[in-house]
Formats: C-alpha cells, structure tokens, sequence
C-alpha cells in the first residue's frame, strides 16, 4: 500500500506555484501574519492542478498518510544564512516567497493555525538547531527527536503538518511511522481504543509559556494538563481505517493498568520497527497526515555557522475522518 504520495513538479509547475504565492503576497501581506490569510482561497485556482489533485488526493484518501512534492522553488541565497534562533527569525521577510508557497499548499487542505505558545504566534515557523537546546525533544534539537503525534495531547492538535525545506546540505532526514504498519493483534488493539492512556504537554509548550508568559491562564492550563492530563484512547474512529494519537516522550498508561501498559508498549515497539526516513531537502514540500502518522528526525551534527538544516513549519486544522473525534481549530488555538 502507498502510504506517501510523490509529485515532482515540472520546471513550467514550478514557476506556476511561485508566481501564485508572489501574487498572493502581493494581496496579503506577509504570511507570518494571521491577516495573509484571510481570503487566500481567491489565489487557489492559480495554483497548478496537478498539484490541486494531489493535495485533493491527500485530504479524501483513506490511506495516504503524507505527500511528498519536489521541486518547488527556493532560492537559498535570497532567504539568507539559516538562523541561529527561531528569536532571530521571527522578523525576517526574506523567505516570505517560499512561506508564501507553503502556505498555499497548506491552506488549500485546510485552516492554518498557530499556537501562541510557539514562536509567538508566527504563523510559519523556523524549525532550524539552536546551540543550547542540542538536547530538547523539539525542532530546535540535534539529538534524535522520537516519533510523535504533532501536539497529541490536545484535542485540537493539527490535522496536517506541513514542512518546506529551505536547506538540508546534510540530508538529515524526517522520520515517519503510520497507522498502518501497525501489526498489532485484535486485543491489544481493543485496548488502545479505549481511554487508558495519558499524553501530557510537550516541555516546548510550558518553555515558552514560561518565559514570555509567566502570569497567563495558558500556563496555568498547560501545568494542569501536564499534571492532571485527562485519559485518551490512542487509536480511534473507524476500526478498518483507524487514526492514531501518541508521543513516544510523553505518553504512559494510567498508573496501575498493567494491560494498557502491555499494548502502549506493543504499539510503540511497532512504530519504532515502522520508522522510514523522508529527507525534507531544498525545495521538498511534506504534508503530514497527524491523525494517520508520527514523526520525527534523525539526530545531526550542527555546525552553528548558517549552512545548517533549516525548515518551514505551518500547522493545518482539520476534522478528523472519524465522526467521534473533534479537530476543527481557529486561526490563533489558544491552550
Ligand atoms: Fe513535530
């Protein structure tokens, strides 16, 4: 089964993208603001049909997990020496045509969002390795990031993760595992459908919340779900195409249920046996189905000198495919 879709762009569908994103940033402004993309479904004709029918195709499949588009233009030089902090990408404009791309793509599945928690509300994020957090299980580390469910402890987690790479020199790959590589018997499988397990907040999301608002509600509520997280099931919706919900990190069985504690362990090993590796290089566009898939990255040697792996991150509410489960967000989701 071909559980991630390839579209290699022509030279001609290319150029056609870029011109759509350039008259779409015309219209709209920056796409780091909220306010570029209001009305963006005016600029969607533009974008070329082959590509309409594979992100169609993504969005109505019942088993494509990601789609892998190449060729999309970038142009390193202009977009600058990658970054040595997200800090210092949050005002930078020069990559503002290939966020403007991305964000087509992104917004023709669905509402982009972001999380006032991460990089401020930036509506495209800059995931790119910052020397003091080698270590952090986020897009800012260098060590292996594990698999996870992007935001899988809220419930208005994304429905699809969208990257773009702006330079990859080192190949390091993305990793991904999806739900159907799950050989898991019918009973472990039952179990995993129930709400046994707990998956707290990520430490990015209390970091930052930390830092820039320390006296919020939001943090409050963060500590609460991470202290006091309500039990969740960790497959849900239709039982022949079912959708997954997990954090390697983060995610534990309620305390004392020891056949929870069997299937997280029979799931995780299943998805640690299941990981292949996407390389998100130069001009690669992945869209990740988060209700269908994990992900992840490889661990890296970073440099520190602006040659570094640098993507593009945009989040895409959506509702589940199963009838029980919200997952419409709003253009700001707030904790
Ligand atoms: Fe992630």
């Amino acid at each position: 089964m071909d559980v991630v879709s390839r579209c290699l762009l022509s030279a001609q569908e290319a150029d056609s993208l870029c011109a759509a994103a350039q008259s779409a940033l015309t219209a709209q402004g920056s796409p780091a603001h909220p306010s570029f993309y209001e009305g963006l479904e005016d600029h969607f004709h533009r974008i070329p049909a082959s590509i309409r029918h594979a992100l169609r195709d993504l969005r109505e499949s019942p088993t494509l997990c990601a789609l892998h588009i190449s060729g999309v233009r970038v142009d390193p030089e202009r977009c600058g020496p990658t970054p040595l902090s997200w800090q210092a990408g949050l005002d930078d404009d020069r990559q503002a045509l290939e966020e403007a791309q991305l964000a087509l793509l992104a917004s023709f599945l669905g509402s982009v969002f972001a999380w006032p928690t991460i990089q401020r509300g930036r509506m495209v994020q800059n995931l790119l390795p910052v020397e003091k957090d080698r270590e952090e299980q986020s897009g800012h580390g260098s060590v292996a990031l594990e698999w996870h469910t992007e935001d899988g402890f809220h419930p208005d987690r994304c429905r699809y993760l969208a990257l773009l790479g702006v330079r990859n020199h080192d190949r390091v790959p993305t990793t991904l595992g999806t739900v159907h590589d799950l050989g898991l018997a019918d009973d472990l499988r039952a179990v995993l459908r129930e709400r046994r397990f707990l998956i707290r907040p990520d430490l990015e999301h209390l970091r930052q919340l930390a830092a820039y608002a320390p006296d919020s509600d939001m943090l409050r509520q963060a500590r609460a779900m991470h202290e006091n997280p309500e039990p969740v099931a960790l497959l849900f919706g239709d039982p022949d195409a079912p959708c997954l919900r997990i954090d390697a990190p983060y995610t534990t069985a309620l305390p004392g249920d020891d056949e929870a504690a069997e299937a997280l362990a029979a799931i995780t090993g299943e998805l640690d046996r299941a990981q292949r590796d996407v390389v998100v290089g130069e001009g690669d566009v992945l869209i990740v189905d988060n209700y269908r898939a994990v992900h992840g990255r490889r661990a890296f040697r970073p440099r520190f000198d602006g040659t570094d792996r640098w993507l593009k991150r945009i989040s895409v509410a959506g509702r589940a495919p199963a009838p029980a489960m919200a997952g419409a967000g709003t253009r700001s989701q707030a904790l």
